[in-house]
Formats: structure tokens, sequence, C-alpha cells
């Protein structure tokens, strides 16, 4: 009798010492598995973590992605003048020092094709030189005149306080601004001068660019 009390302890033993085996990590029971699998839409995951059926794509944008790519048209932040300028503080201040160093700091984003338009070189491209026409004509044109010598449809009809005040780009004599150098378009364009508002929410970086060729065109005529 007393060999059969040892066989069934020691049974009983074995199979205590071998029922509790290591299973790869596995948690046998789950308390409230709401709590580690993630139910709300995960937005930068392709997938739903269906902890009860595993992962599989997520089905609540037809085209698959929970993250959406960026509308068409969207400007990347990265790489290139105009990305980085068209986002980046204009760096000189609204003063008569910023006015200065602009004459000799800011350079045109453009380099010379040999483009010419109307005999006249330009410095950019036909696409930009363009462009720049299409900005001028609907921007400034009202006050710059179609000839660029100040005399658009506002300043030339008694308008107060535009007659009269605009500057001619074709003449260098009195207010004429025939050798203003880019630089200080760029920056008057910016913030404005005198009588004129400033572009910068209207224009971006490239295009002040762009309309300042055709500036430059009015200049060298
Ligand atoms: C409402 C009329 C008006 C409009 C529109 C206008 N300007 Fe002017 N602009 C002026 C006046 C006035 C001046 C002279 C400012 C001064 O020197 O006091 C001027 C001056 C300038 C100058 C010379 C700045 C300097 O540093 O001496 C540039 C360059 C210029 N404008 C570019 C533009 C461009 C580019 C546009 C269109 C995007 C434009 N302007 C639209 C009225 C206007």
């Amino acid at each position: 009798m007393r060999y059969i009390h040892t066989i069934w302890i020691s049974i009983a033993l074995i199979s205590l010492a071998t029922s509790c085996a290591y299973q790869d990590g596995d948690r046998n029971i789950e308390y409230s598995p709401n709590m580690y699998h993630s139910i709300p839409l995960e937005p930068y995951s392709q997938v739903k973590d269906d902890w009860a059926q595993g992962a599989e794509p997520q089905t609540i944008f037809k085209n698959g992605l929970n993250a959406q790519n960026a509308p068409e048209g969207t400007l990347p932040r990265t790489e290139g003048w105009y990305e980085k300028e068209a986002y980046q503080p204009y760096h000189l201040e609204n003063d008569t020092a910023g006015y200065r160093i602009s004459a000799e700091g800011l350079k045109s984003p453009f380099e010379s094709v040999g483009y010419e338009y109307n005999g006249v070189a330009v410095d950019c491209s036909a696409e930009t030189f363009q462009r720049g026409k299409r900005l001028y004509e609907v921007y400034c044109q009202v006050c710059h005149g179609a000839s660029g010598q100040g005399n658009g449809n506002l300043t030339s009809k008694g308008n107060k306080p535009f007659d009269g005040i605009v500057p001619d780009y074709t003449s260098d004599v009195g207010t004429g601004l025939k050798n203003l150098p880019a630089g200080k378009m760029f920056h008057s364009i910016t913030y404005g001068k005198g009588q004129m508002g400033s572009y910068a929410s209207q224009m971006t970086p490239q295009q002040r660019w762009e309309v300042i060729s055709y500036i430059q065109y009015f200049q060298r005529k």
C-alpha cells in the first residue's frame, strides 16, 4: 500500500511540473484585451489590428490608406530655392538699412538662357518671363501702366492719391526707376513703399521675381 501512495504522489508531482509549459511568450488568458489592442483608427497604420482576427488591411478609405496623400498641387517643404524661400520669413527688415542691403544682397533665382523679348535681352526663360508679364498685367498695370511709365488707369485720370506719383521704369531722370536694382524691387514689392501696398500675401517670392523680370524689360527697353 505504501508504494501505491508513493506512486500517486510521484505522478501528481510530475504532472504538476510538466503542465506549466512555456508557450512562446503567449499569455493563455489575456485580461482586458481592448487595453492592448487599439480599436480606434491608427492614423499612420495601414492595417486594422483586430486582436481576434489578427492584422488585416484597413478598409475605411477606398484606397486603403489611413494617412491620405497630400492634395494635388501641394508644395513640398524641402528641396530647391522656391520651396525653401516660399516658407521662410523674408530676412531683411522693413527699414532703410534693409532696403540698402537688398540692392546688393538679393539676387533673382533665374538664370539667363539668352531669351529676348521684343529684341530686349531678359535674364530668364520665355515661360518665366510670360508668367511675370501676366502677373504684372493682373496686379501692377493698373498703376504702373502697360508701358511701365507710371501711367496706368488708376493714375492717369485725376485719381488721387495715385495720379502723378507712380514712377516711370523707363526713365532715369527725376523719380525715374531705370536704374533701380532688382533687389530693391523685391524689397519694395515685399513690404510695399510709400503709397504702394505690400504684395507679399498675393505673390510668392518666385512670382515676385517673375514680375521683376518683366519690369527689367521696361528698364532695358
Ligand atoms: C495702387 C497703385 C500701385 C500698384 C497697383 C502697384 N504699385 Fe508699385 N508703386 C506705386 C507707387 C505710388 C510707387 C512709388 C512709391 C514711392 O517711392 O513712394 C510704386 C513703386 C514701385 C516700385 C519702386 C520701388 C522702389 O524701391 O523705389 C516697384 C519696383 C514697384 N512699384 C513694383 C510694383 C509691382 C511689381 C506691382 C504689382 C505687383 C506694383 N508695383 C503695383 C503704386 C502702385
